[in-house]
């Protein structure tokens, strides 16, 4: 951090402080601007041409600059001397901030305090590592969570979701999550289900369990309140508890229409009794269905009308005198109005609130109904929800710019704090194409969380549905997926203990490099991977920046010539193949990959060994039964560290408390940037056949071993 540098320096407007209006300017010191959530928008890297953003959580299907499902008031800032420094506007209210060329930002919110947190970096994962030491470390997922998933919207019968399964198998396509959308429930009703086209459910989830697979549930934020007296005990219960956000009044429950038939009532999760409320429907429900994740919906929250069925008052909460640069101008539109009341307060300050007061208690909720890790899936989230849940983007459409714009959000959520995301593989409205959902395909396998799903009536477009062709390549390319989840984990790891993003942006390694500012169209995952996808229809190249490092072409270990360095290179992309590159100096931890993460888990572990221009590497390995509640917390857990220096591989264990370890074992390591063919190897002091050590004149090294994971691995390259 350079001292005396000016970072907030608000003489730029006046302050103005007063009921309805907060108002506040500040230059900043460069327009490499990254953040505020959440949007779709164009470019990773702001554009500072005035342009204004809305915060206030909408049930808003995607639109260019308007505010969405989430709100995030937190920017990152790299500096002209490349130092980066991130700040976080902690407030609820409906706010907007505009973003000007000076470079300037203008914050306006219509309530609460300004209460500005700055975090100084100096680089951007240091800032990324300070804010969620703040707003809460991202939770550590359940390993399965991190195979592949498979959801839709229209599954007409529990037959529609078998026969997805079955071609599933068919293929060979790894995949581990199977969700259950709306359709399961009974008339839409939280809490039920179809007893008639989902006659079995609860059995046939048994059988995906037994086959490997994970059960994902939709639930959402409203409950029926018309049903027949005593047919819906989740209602009544809550309504004799009153539990629901209220009328102005405070006392009447606020009424309005959602999915479910007749009116819909909503639970007020802020307050203590609905969460304990909640608990309970979802572990008895447990005992029906043993769903083993939750994905919560709709809870900005949604209503499919503009405020409760009476309308909203005139008066300043629902109509204040500053309304934001937030969809329709309009505080209400298809949600509750501002003035009904949460054991919080005002909806008016809280609305924003709504699905991240939804989070904890679901997450309590699972671990309660499996005594398992929780895997919560949420729509709706505000500063800190990576505590508990995951999160999609939304109700994206099957085209390739948002394919694009997938990038950018998944990059963004793990500025907020929420590594595990993804988009909706292959488009959620309109039919995808069979190229579009290829190419999203191979996108999706490096998403942290790799879930297909579409609408009602569109077509199917799992990655077996398409014909062998398409299986092969959705199998070739999940199966890398699944080979780096090693990899994968142990960053999510680093997310759970230190802050560290998964998903990041060039920025974040080469922040001296201000061309890697403006990359949105590839990405790394922590420090080592690089993915360039496809973006382009017809394309069968792709224009990838390579920046001053060592990279290594995952597929074939050719090292990416110097002369390529700083600028951008066309690399071969056929239809069969996302370009990857590993970077040098970095040891990735892979195993053989299998049709189910509990197959993987058992399968034998690898290292890649990518050598920098000093010819070493470095990288660690983090290990656990993948589905216990605390083990980071309960030191239950191996980890071992790497490193690769003149010739000699070692390892460190620095923890070894997980004695699942000792069944597993290492088979091959590959080495990529060796200049010669080594005399001989030794492992542990042993030698190794030379029939079992292949060198190939591009630098690859292949050395098949077989040493136990649980010990110290010494290997000589002579
Ligand atoms: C809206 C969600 O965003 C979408 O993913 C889901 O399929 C529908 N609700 C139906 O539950």
């Amino acid at each position: 951090m350079q001292e005396g540098r000016l970072r907030w320096d608000t003489s730029l407007a006046n302050l103005v402080f007063s009921q309805q209006y907060l108002h506040i300017a500040t230059n900043v010191p460069s327009s490499s601007v990254f953040g505020f959530g959440e949007h779709q928008h164009p470019s990773f890297k702001h554009n500072m041409n005035h342009i204004a953003y809305g915060m206030y959580t909408k049930d808003q299907s995607p639109k260019m600059y308007a505010n969405l499902y989430g709100v995030h008031p937190f920017y990152m800032c790299i500096e002209k001397d490349s130092n980066t420094h991130g700040v976080l506007f902690l407030n609820s209210n409906a706010q907007d901030v505009t973003l000007c060329p000076e470079p300037s930002l203008t914050f306006r919110t219509i309530g609460g305090v300004l209460d500005f947190y700055i975090f100084l970096g100096p680089t951007p994962e240091n800032v990324i590592q300070q804010y969620t030491e703040t707003i809460g470390r991202p939770h550590l997922p359940p390993y399965w969570s991190l195979g592949y998933q498979l959801s839709r919207w229209g599954y007409p019968n529990i037959g529609a979701v078998e026969k997805v399964v079955r071609r599933m198998e068919q293929y060979g396509i790894p995949y581990d999550v199977q969700y259950g959308d709306i359709d399961y429930m009974d008339r839409q009703l939280d809490f039920t289900y179809d007893k008639d086209n989902y006659a079995g459910l609860p059995e046939f989830i048994q059988e995906l369990k037994k086959d490997g697979l994970h059960y994902v549930i939709i639930l959402d934020p409203f409950l029926s309140k018309d049903q027949s007296r005593g047919t819906y005990q989740p209602y009544e219960l809550g309504e004799q508890l009153g539990i629901w956000v209220n009328n102005s009044d405070g006392v009447t429950p606020a009424v309005g229409k959602a999915l479910s038939p007749g009116n819909s009532v909503y639970p007020d999760y802020s307050n203590p009794k609905t969460a304990d409320w909640w608990t309970q429907m979802c572990v008895q429900f447990h005992n029906v269905l043993p769903y083993d994740g939750i994905w919560i919906d709709m809870n900005e929250p949604s209503n499919f009308l503009n405020g409760q069925i009476s309308g909203c008052a005139h008066n300043n909460l629902n109509y204040p005198p500053y309304v934001p640069r937030i969809s329709d101008y309009s505080l209400f539109q298809n949600t509750l109005c501002p003035d009904s009341k949460s054991f919080l307060g005002d909806l008016y300050d809280t609305h924003s609130l709504f699905g991240w007061s939804e989070a904890a208690p679901t997450f309590q909720a699972i671990k309660e109904a499996t005594g398992k890790r929780p895997f919560v899936l949420s729509r709706s989230t505000f500063v800190g929800n990576g505590k508990y849940t995951a999160h999609w983007l939304g109700d994206n459409h099957a085209v390739w710019e948002d394919m694009h714009m997938s990038i950018i959000g998944i990059l963004e959520f793990n500025l907020f704090g929420i590594p595990q995301v993804g988009a909706d593989i292959c488009g959620f409205y309109y039919d995808t194409t069979l190229e579009l959902c290829l190419r999203w395909t191979q996108l999706g396998a490096f998403y942290p969380l790799s879930r297909n799903h579409n609408a009602i009536g569109q077509k199917e477009q799992d990655p077996a549905v398409f014909g062998i062709e398409f299986a092969a390549i959705a199998r070739s390319t999940l199966q890398i997926r699944y080979s780096l989840l090693p990899y994968l984990y142990t960053l999510f790891y680093e997310a759970h203990a230190f802050g560290n993003t998964v998903a990041r942006g060039l920025m974040h390694e080469f922040t001296a490099d201000p061309e890697t500012h403006g990359i949105d169209t590839a990405f790394l995952w922590g420090s080592a991977l690089m993915i360039a996808p496809v973006l382009q229809e017809g394309a069968r190249s792709v224009d990838v920046y390579f920046p001053e490092a060592p990279w290594f072409d995952y597929y074939t270990g050719d090292k990416v010539p110097a002369s390529s360095h700083n600028k951008y290179a066309s690399i071969h992309a056929p239809l069969e193949k996302i370009p990857l590159f590993i970077r040098g100096g970095y040891i990735l931890p892979t195993q053989t990959p299998a049709t189910r993460t509990a197959k993987s888990r058992l399968n034998p572990f690898g290292l890649v060994v990518a050598l920098d221009d000093q010819g070493e590497a470095s990288g660690s390995l983090f290990w656990d039964d993948g589905e216990s509640i605390d083990t980071v917390e309960n030191g239950i857990y191996f980890f071992a560290r790497y490193t690769y220096r003149e010739g000699h591989l070692k390892t460190s264990i620095v923890d070894n408390n997980y004695r699942g370890v000792n069944s597993l074992s290492y088979d091959m390591i590959q080495f990529l940037g060796v200049t010669s063919r080594p005399n001989g190897v030794t492992v542990n002091g042993k030698s190794i056949r030379s029939s079992d050590i292949h060198f190939q004149g591009n630098g690859k090294l292949i050395v098949h071993i077989s040493a136990p994971l649980g010990e110290e691995l010494d290997l000589m390259l002579q």
